[in-house]
């Protein structure tokens, strides 16, 4: 039986078959050769065509080894001291408090209320936190993880407004619909403001470990440490270029996807005690009855389903199902729904 992974949030559609053929005509220089942007003036190919399409300078595009190695260099640079102090959503990736206890600072949580259909930022209370903690730096994440929530142009300008105190990081690992002209417009209004977004999601390269930032210009910081003399891994940076010259391969992902969000929705929603979120993101989260948690894991890993079933404290009730292909979607669904005919 071949087992359905459904947990970590991968994009199962895989690749668009130009990053494979880029694969297939790499050259030997590419293995054994510094690249030669910085002659040009330029970090890589890759932030130089970021660059030209965010229309923004390319010192102010960052490349990392994936979003990780971004947010983690945020955080390293800019939490000096013991009693620097990071904000983060309390419903959010587990590891963004990892990554503040590695150095030793301090995260503190700010909420995420659940709404009638979906998951909010509640921006008053945020913003409460913010003036009596005086945080180093904010994250922000839009679509957040695992609630699948975005924060809105509207709250996210209005609480940057008052956050110019602090470096605020807007994750956006998950940006399945933002665009490209507003990214580069709140950067260049907010330069306190880094961009987050990855390869690893949408685009189906989690493993070739590529992510990216653009930056306001006041974090000179992070520009001046994060660049890399020697270049990045040219061998991923043509798999990520042939990526973004494959609009039409990742447009038709992102309708299926979305149009399998709606349906995780109404047909979840179908089921008494049963509560799927909205969501923006290639997943939702999906609210059960706690003493059934383990029952449905059992059942669905009999099947070869593997989703999330949460463990923190917040969410110890609840699922996130990552949005596969349409077949694995209906499947999951349908597994679901026996599940609760058989109880
Ligand atoms: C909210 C969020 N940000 C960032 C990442 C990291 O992505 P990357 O693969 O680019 O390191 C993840 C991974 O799941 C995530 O959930």
């Amino acid at each position: 039986m071949k087992n359905i992974y459904l947990d970590r949030n991968e994009n199962n559609y895989g690749p668009s078959p130009k990053c494979l053929e880029a694969v297939k005509s790499v050259t030997p220089d590419l293995f054994n050769i510094y690249s030669s942007a910085y002659k040009n003036g330029y970090k890589s190919d890759l932030s130089k065509r970021l660059s030209d399409d965010f229309n923004i300078s390319e010192d102010r595009v960052l490349l990392g080894y994936g979003a990780e190695d971004l947010l983690k260099q945020v955080v390293q640079i800019y939490l000096e001291e013991k009693t620097d102090k990071l904000l983060v959503p309390d419903h959010s990736w587990w590891y963004y408090k990892e990554i503040a206890n590695e150095t030793n600072s301090i995260s503190i949580e700010y909420p995420i209320v659940e709404g009638e259909e979906s998951y909010e930022y509640d921006i008053d209370k945020l913003l409460e936190i913010y003036n009596t903690e005086k945080p180093k730096v904010v994250f922000i994440a839009s679509p957040n993880n695992p609630t699948g929530n975005s924060i809105s142009d509207n709250q996210l300008e209005f609480i940057l407004d008052r956050m110019s105190e602090s470096v605020v990081v807007l994750d956006e690992a998950y940006w399945f619909s933002s665009n490209n002209a507003k990214a580069t417009e709140l950067v260049n209004k907010y330069s306190n403001l880094i961009i987050i977004r990855t390869f690893s999601k949408l685009y189906a390269l989690a493993g070739i470990r590529i992510g990216y930032a653009i930056i306001g210009e006041q974090l000179k910081q992070i520009k001046k440490i994060s660049n890399r003399y020697l270049g990045y891994n040219r061998i991923s940076e043509k798999i990520a270029l042939a990526a973004m010259d494959s609009p039409d391969y990742y447009n038709d992902i992102a309708t299926k996807m979305k149009s399998d969000r709606d349906l995780y929705f109404t047909e979840l929603n179908k089921i008494k005690n049963v509560k799927a979120f909205k969501s923006d993101a290639n997943f939702v989260l999906v609210k059960i009855q706690k003493e059934l948690m383990s029952p449905l894991k059992e059942f669905l890993v009999a099947k070869g389903i593997v989703i999330k079933f949460m463990a923190e404290e917040i969410v110890n009730s609840h699922l996130r199902i990552t949005i596969g292909t349409q077949e694995q979607n209906r499947e999951v669904i349908d597994a679901i729904t026996d599940f609760y005919k058989q109880l």
